[in-house]
């Protein structure tokens, strides 16, 4: 039988920068609902990558004395390091300078150039080098960038152009008949006006720009970044040589971006698509900013904190944790270390931390450290571990990662509480109350056990921990996805250390950086 599939990116990522705490975030986000949709049974394809061309890397990789490739392998590595330290579960890594991804791109551009989607005309506007943006006059905001309100320079050449406007009742038509397909729905709103009244021919080319991928019947020319970096989604998959994974996986179930590059995926990668007529992907996310300490993060204010530094002192499944607790996705973000302390020590140190050592170490004073076989646990805590189930399910669906944290920590402080109101210690102190507590102390151990499983897509680390502690898996084994299912007789628990011990403040302004 055919799995269903689920095709998931994020964007690109530009390599004249080190990774930074807003690039992991979406790769974490994405690591999340990839391991969330395996675990349903779906065969999924997660395509991360580093996009390498352009004027902007060319700049970086002069102001090192190195050549643009030795430039881009070297930051690349750093991506593709940092995601394996947070431990993300991407299928591929694409390079806009792989051959296969060039090779791929040539053939793509010759193919919209023949159906006359291309055309060569005169350019004149200005150009963002950071935002790689070609700007009009009037679009400028105090002749800035209206994006990043960094200097624009001016342009005046013969470029090969996009015919964008010709796709504008189209992608109005679609919008319409797919209300779900930019998400969140204010920024579809900001979208959709923009596309009402604003939608000209785009530059797709530039002779001034000798690092990126020649355009395939002009010498001269370079394709423009942005066409580049966003056939990436589909070259990655074989289009249009070896079609195998493209027959899998396209259309993509989700791109997940910032919000700053909404235009380019919403609006000029639906119209490249239709003008290949291709199937447009099912949706497109676009989450919030992180600012650090109330700053926009930057190269000049120095404040691109290492995400591996942070993983260093706090631990990976830490930091996955806050990230996408502490803001819903789709809103903007503030990271301070005060604030990730604050979650370590209550949410995961308090209360998951806690629930684990206090009910393994009854487990151990009761009933020598086996759990207890019982036919019957506790309904009602049963009851709400499968009501927590049903109610991430949905909030998975709609990326609401933030959402999907509160109610399993809803069920937690649910089980917590459950002990207070059942006191075991005082049934422990009657023999005929054995069975009763054999009951209370099973369903909790089997709470958490399905916490383990809930949790897996965001803390894939700790969920293996604690199922490791209560005697389930041995080093090295899968975790078991079960849930609400019973353990094997005899099982030995097999306490180990508290999983987020206590952080004192006074330790994280050590480490500030
Ligand atoms: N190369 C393009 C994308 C091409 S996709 C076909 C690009 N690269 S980028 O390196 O600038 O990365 C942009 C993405 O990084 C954002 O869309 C977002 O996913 C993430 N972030 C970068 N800074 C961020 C924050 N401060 N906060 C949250 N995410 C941010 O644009």
């Amino acid at each position: 039988m055919n799995k269903r599939t689920f095709y998931l990116t994020t964007p690109i990522y530009y390599v004249n920068d080190v990774p930074h705490i807003g690039h992991s975030y979406t790769t974490i986000a994405a690591d999340v609902l990839a391991r969330y949709k395996r675990t349903k049974g779906f065969d999924v394809f997660f395509l991360t990558g580093t996009d390498e061309h352009g004027q902007k890397i060319q700049k970086a990789a002069q102001s090192c004395n190195k050549t643009p490739i030795e430039f881009a392998n070297s930051v690349a590595d750093k991506f593709k390091t940092l995601w394996t330290n947070l431990n993300i579960s991407n299928d591929d890594f694409i390079r806009t300078t792989d051959e296969r991804h060039c090779r791929r791109v040539k053939k793509i551009f010759q193919q919209i150039f023949e159906k006359g989607d291309i055309y060569l005309g005169d350019y004149e506007g200005w150009y963002c080098i950071p935002c790689e943006s070609f700007w009009i006059e009037s679009q400028l905001e105090e002749k800035k960038c209206p994006e990043c309100k960094r200097a624009v320079e001016k342009v005046k050449e013969k470029n090969y152009f996009f015919r964008l406007s010709k796709y504008q009742k189209s992608l109005l038509e679609y919008y319409d008949k797919h209300p779900h397909f930019i998400q969140p729905e204010s920024r579809r709103n900001e979208l959709l006006h923009r596309l009402k009244f604003h939608v000209e021919d785009i530059s797709v080319s530039r002779s001034a720009v000798e690092w990126g991928i020649q355009v395939p019947m002009d010498a001269t020319h370079t394709i423009y970044v942005w066409i580049d970096a966003l056939l990436n989604y589909i070259t990655a998959l074989g289009y249009d040589d070896d079609m195998q994974k493209f027959k899998i996986y396209w259309p993509a179930s989700v791109h997940i971006i910032g919000k700053e590059i909404l235009w380019f995926h919403g609006v000029i990668w639906p119209a490249i698509l239709m003008s290949l007529k291709i199937d447009l992907p099912s949706k497109v996310f676009a989450h919030g900013w992180w600012t650090i300490e109330g700053q926009k993060i930057s190269k000049s204010l120095g404040n691109a904190i290492d995400p591996t530094s942070i993983i260093q002192s706090y631990g990976i499944d830490a930091y996955r944790y806050f990230l996408l607790r502490e803001v819903p996705f789709g809103l903007d973000g503030n990271f301070s270390y005060s604030a990730l302390i604050q979650r370590i020590n209550f949410d995961l140190g308090n209360d998951l931390g806690n629930l684990l050592q206090r009910t393994l170490t009854m487990i151990e004073k009761y009933f020598n450290g086996v759990i207890p076989e019982v036919a019957c646990t506790e309904g009602e805590l049963r009851k709400s571990s499968q009501v927590t189930h049903d109610k991430i399910v949905h909030e998975m669906e709609e990326l609401q990662f933030s959402r999907a944290l509160e109610i399993i920590w809803e069920f937690i402080n649910r089980a917590n509480k459950f002990i207070e109101e059942k006191k075991p210690w005082q049934l422990a102190k009657t023999s005929t109350a054995k069975p009763q507590l054999a009951a209370v102390i099973g369903s909790l151990a089997r709470s958490i056990k399905d916490i383990s499983v809930l949790i897996y897509p965001f803390m894939p680390k700790t969920a293996v921990e604690i199922q490791k502690q209560l005697g389930i898996i041995e080093d090295n084994q899968p975790l078991c996805l079960e849930f609400d299912q019973g353990f094997k007789e005899g099982t030995v628990v097999r306490k180990g250390k508290p999983l987020f011990p206590r952080i004192e403040h006074t330790e994280s302004i050590q480490l500030k950086p």
